[in-house]
């Protein structure tokens, strides 16, 4: 890219080879959000003049955004941001990437809270704080508490509850002990904890290898922080009929159904099938009687 004027349409189509070649699964993709953020515009505003010739300024940010991708650096990281739920949230490098599962979580988190009015909501290791701002802006009756081990974390979660305007109140710490004692219980409390096993980090794409390793592994087959939350979360549930609702792993969702059954969140205990039709969210709720 050196030297020669350089058009948007030649920009985008040797970026898209370049990044085909190092296994770049959405190359043209990448290469046009990219491109846009370098430019200041719309992706689609590209299209309005694809012969339109890049400044000094543009290609030498366009090429550094381009050597990080290749570098495999998520493109959310690159342009600061990542949509979930129809709305634009910051993230970096200290939380976790919005995946687009996490979607069915929000979704049937929302099914759930139609039964409450006014409902306490928590949301444990809320990294970028996606789904306690969409659960706050969804449902303005809920007060909402979040949570999150990492204390950077919980800087970029402050940043989008205030960018969404949304009142979320955010404690650090592991688990329940973030919560302030004395804390009332929750109607519905959510979590999308860290579920990847150590064992699989080799085979993992490089990408996730530059996301927090606290956001995505833990031991025990991936189960250990989930387990923890599960056996004690029953003391910090409504009763009767505070809901959990867990995002888990490829895999796990029979072991978290009988987790759930054991410690009595033993009403309704489902599997909640995600977009691409995977098994991805186990919700119970505490019986009557619990
Ligand atoms: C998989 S990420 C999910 C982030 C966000 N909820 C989402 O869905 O995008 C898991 C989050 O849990 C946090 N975490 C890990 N262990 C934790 C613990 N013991 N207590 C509280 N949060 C924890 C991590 O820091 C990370 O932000």
């Amino acid at each position: 890219m050196q030297g020669k004027l350089w058009t948007v349409r030649e920009v985008l189509s040797w970026t898209t080879d370049r990044f085909s070649q190092v296994g770049l699964e959405s190359a043209r993709l990448d290469a046009e959000v990219l491109l846009a953020h370098a430019l200041d515009v719309q992706r689609v505003g590209l299209y309005i003049d694809l012969d339109r010739p890049l400044d000094d300024a543009e290609r030498d940010r366009y090429r550094g955004l381009v050597s990080r991708r290749l570098q495999r650096e998520p493109v959310a990281y690159l342009v600061g941001e990542r949509e979930f739920w129809s709305r634009p949230f910051a993230v970096d490098a200290r939380v976790l990437v919005p995946r687009p599962e996490t979607e069915t979580l929000v979704e049937q988190a929302l099914v759930a809270l139609r039964d409450f009015t006014a409902p306490r909501v928590l949301d444990v290791g809320t990294g970028s704080g996606i789904i306690a701002v969409t659960l706050a802006a969804e449902r303005p009756d809920a007060r909402v508490v979040a949570t999150d081990l990492s204390a950077d974390a919980l800087e970029v979660a402050a940043a989008n509850v205030a960018r969404h305007e949304v009142e979320v109140t955010l404690h650090v710490g592991d688990l329940f002990e973030a919560l302030p004692s004395q804390e009332p219980p929750f109607g519905l409390i959510a979590a999308n904890l860290p579920y990847v096993a150590m064992a699989e980090r080799d085979s993992l794409q490089p990408e996730l290898l530059v996301e927090p390793a606290g956001a995505l592994f833990a031991e025990d087959g991936g189960l250990a922080v989930v387990k923890r939350l599960v056996r004690a979360v029953s003391a910090h549930l409504e009763r009767p009929g505070g809901v959990l609702m867990l995002e888990v792993g490829l895999g796990q969702t029979r072991e978290v159904a009988r987790l759930l059954m054991d410690a009595g969140i033993s009403d309704g205990v489902t599997v909640h099938r995600d977009l691409a039709g995977l098994e991805r969210v186990v919700s119970g709720r505490l019986p009557v009687g619990a």
